[in-house]
């Protein structure tokens, strides 16, 4: 129970206000019944149309189509916008433009279901292929520095999984890119549109959990600003999750530290199921030992992946596509040559990437960024040495499950598809499922600015700039702050730190590129210990003020939920198809599992569930791809 006992607060420093913003509505609280007695928190109310959750490429797009819309909206996000970590990502984005060969985006579309191993959605696929080349040119429109052509045309390199004429054709060169610097380019250009259309950021505000109303409508998100300690509560109309992945469950991840899964977590204890978790993307060339990554734009522009007899092996693996097959093929012919010896180094544990017959030109222009990457991380130069490289964690094909417009999706009674008022997701937070068991590169950032927008699009389809919002429920957010006050109280015997390593470990050990039943069986049983071990967590600086140990653990907590729901559903599937490679099983079972799993948190535990894939495509512009063996 709160009792409201003043007003007046100024406004916290970091909110940009423009003169059209709503007045937040400021209310200070207590807390009665808290771990360590009657801890007192400051809770600050706001409305918007809209509130969108993060602001890496999917958040920024979607919050610039809602203010262009006329939504008042609000940005939250953890980070500076422009730390994001869309400002990691290298290669490019993929879109029919057909500006170095043919192209037409059904062949996309035909890669992109391949690449999926036929757990993608079929009409979500066909729908961000279709709208691919206007993202691409709307991009080019904000500003975004796009490598040239000779006669000044967008450049497009080629990329893995990526063909011409249904996989007849040979190789598409589909990649458009700004040099290997895609994502820095393209998240700075958002975030300039982002600002030209007013949209209200709250910078380094901790979203903590969605405010759910009785019915199952979402009614907005409370939130930590880091700075000061208040809590806010942001109500909207309709809330977008746009948090990122949680690569950082992983001991090596190219992820960034902050890339914790929080959107998937607050889904998750807000009684949602999380889509496709067990299937997670090794990216083949995370550099050895650090995990950075080095762009798969590098093998695009002619780099090779050779073994410790100095053989180009992907010619064995896949001979047609060799070094530039789908990212799950390859990570696991990279890993099958170290276990049959063939790595490199003293402990023969990685392979060698070898740059240094392209012509040093090429590398100056296509690739700089992985070429000053591999000097500071593994003493290389490029020009002269190869790059030590191991699969290392880089993507969540998995999430938030949504229908092909954004909005969030549950099964209720009979309905696998039913949508969950007031709740949309997009960027790596979702599962749309574009990208099924296996992500092609270069389709993430198309991802994340196609469906950014189309959940703008949907908000304007369904609402209206300014529309009356049913008031906040008496007790909505009384549960986090009560959840925040425990943890912030933590006083058992491990430090966050131990917890998490412990959780890293497991997760790389026993949700590894290969995978058995005993080896998921003991990450079963492992996880749900580690989140046991949880309850014993020990923070030591108990203030509000950038509690760091506060927000580590939070971050924790989200990252194990996460963990255990993937543990959990790739022991549940029997089969081998795109990431999840079952040595047991080790064919694709169609029959059985060409479905999405769901896996639930409920009372601390994993509950799986399933629903179809969607097999149909929007209209008869194109027919659905039947599934067929996938060989490259
Ligand atoms: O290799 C890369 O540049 C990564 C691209 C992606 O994950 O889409």
């Amino acid at each position: 129970m709160w009792r409201c006992v003043s007003r007046g607060l100024s406004l916290p420093s970091k909110r940009w206000i423009s003169s059209e913003s709503p007045k937040p509505h400021i209310q200070r609280f207590f807390s009665t019944e808290t771990t360590a007695g009657r801890s007192s928190y400051t809770i600050v109310d706001h409305t918007y149309d809209a509130v969108v959750v993060g602001a890496g490429g999917a958040g920024l797009r979607a919050a610039i189509g809602l203010s262009e819309h006329g939504f008042n909206t609000a940005c939250i996000t953890k980070l500076f916008p422009t730390r994001s970590h869309t400002v990691a990502a290298q290669g490019g984005i993929n879109a029919a433009l057909g500006n170095m060969t043919e192209d037409d985006w059904r062949w996309h579309m035909y890669d992109t279901v391949k690449g999926s191993d036929w757990l993608g959605d079929q009409d979500a696929i066909q729908y961000m292929c279709r709208e691919a080349p206007k993202a691409v040119i709307e991009l080019e429109n904000y500003g975004l520095p796009f490598s040239r052509t000779e006669d000044g045309r967008i450049y497009q390199r080629a990329f893995g999984g990526q063909s011409l004429n249904f996989g007849k054709g040979g190789q598409a060169y589909r990649c458009a890119c700004a040099a290997d610097r895609t994502g820095h380019a393209l998240l700075h250009s958002l975030y300039g549109q982002a600002m030209k259309h007013n949209t209200q950021f709250f910078v380094e505000y901790f979203a903590l959990d969605l405010l759910m109303d009785s019915s199952g409508s979402c009614q907005g998100v409370i939130a930590l600003n880091m700075e000061d300690g208040t809590l806010h509560r942001f109500q909207a109309a309709s809330t977008i999750l746009a948090t990122g992945g949680y690569g950082r469950a992983y001991f090596s991840a190219t992820s960034a530290h902050t890339c914790t899964g929080d959107g998937n977590a607050m889904v998750a204890r807000a009684g949602f199921p999380l889509q496709d978790l067990e299937f997670v993307q090794f990216h083949p060339t995370g550099i050895y030992g650090a995990g950075c990554l080095i762009t798969e734009g590098s093998r695009g522009e002619g780099g090779i992946l050779r073994n410790s007899e100095g053989e180009r092996f992907m010619e064995r693996y896949a001979p047609t596509a060799k070094d530039l097959a789908s990212r799950d093929v390859v990570s696991r012919s990279m890993t099958m040559e170290i276990r049959e010896g063939r790595g490199v180094g003293p402990l023969k544990d990685h392979i060698y990437l070898h740059l240094n017959h392209l012509p040093p030109e090429v590398l100056k222009e296509r690739l700089p960024g992985i070429s000053e990457t591999a000097a500071i991380f593994a003493g290389v130069d490029v020009t002269k040495e190869p790059i030590p490289v191991l699969p290392t964690v880089h993507y969540n094909m998995g999430g938030v499950p949504t229908n092909y417009h954004g909005e969030v999706v549950t099964v209720k009674g009979d309905d696998p598809d039913a949508v969950v008022p007031g709740l949309m997701a997009a960027g790596e937070a979702a599962c749309a499922s574009v990208h099924g068991a296996n992500r092609l590169g270069a389709n993430s950032l198309l991802d994340i600015v196609v469906f950014g927008r189309a959940c703008a699009n949907r908000v304007a389809e369904i609402h209206r700039p300014g529309e009356k919002q049913k008031p906040l429920e008496k007790d909505a957010g009384e549960k986090t702050v009560a959840w925040l006050d425990k943890l912030r109280n933590s006083n058992g015997s491990s430090p966050t730190s131990k917890i998490r390593l412990n959780m890293q470990r497991i997760m790389q050990n026993n949700a590894a590129v290969f995978r058995t039943q005993e080896s998921l069986e003991e990450g079963c049983q492992l996880i749900d210990k580690a989140w046991e071990s949880f309850h014993d967590v020990k923070l030591k600086d108990r203030s509000l003020i950038w509690n760091s140990d506060l927000i580590e653990t939070i971050e924790l907590e989200n990252l194990l939920i996460n963990a255990c729901i993937t543990m959990h559903s790739a022991e549940a599937r029997k089969e081998s198809r795109g990431a999840h490679a079952r040595e047991d099983f080790t064919k694709r079972d169609d029959v059985n599992w060409m479905k999405h799993t769901l896996g639930y948190w409920e009372n601390e535990k994993v509950q799986l569930d399933y629903r179809p894939v969607h097999m149909n495509t929007l209209d008869d512009e194109i027919e659905t791809f039947p599934p067929k063996a996938r060989v490259y």
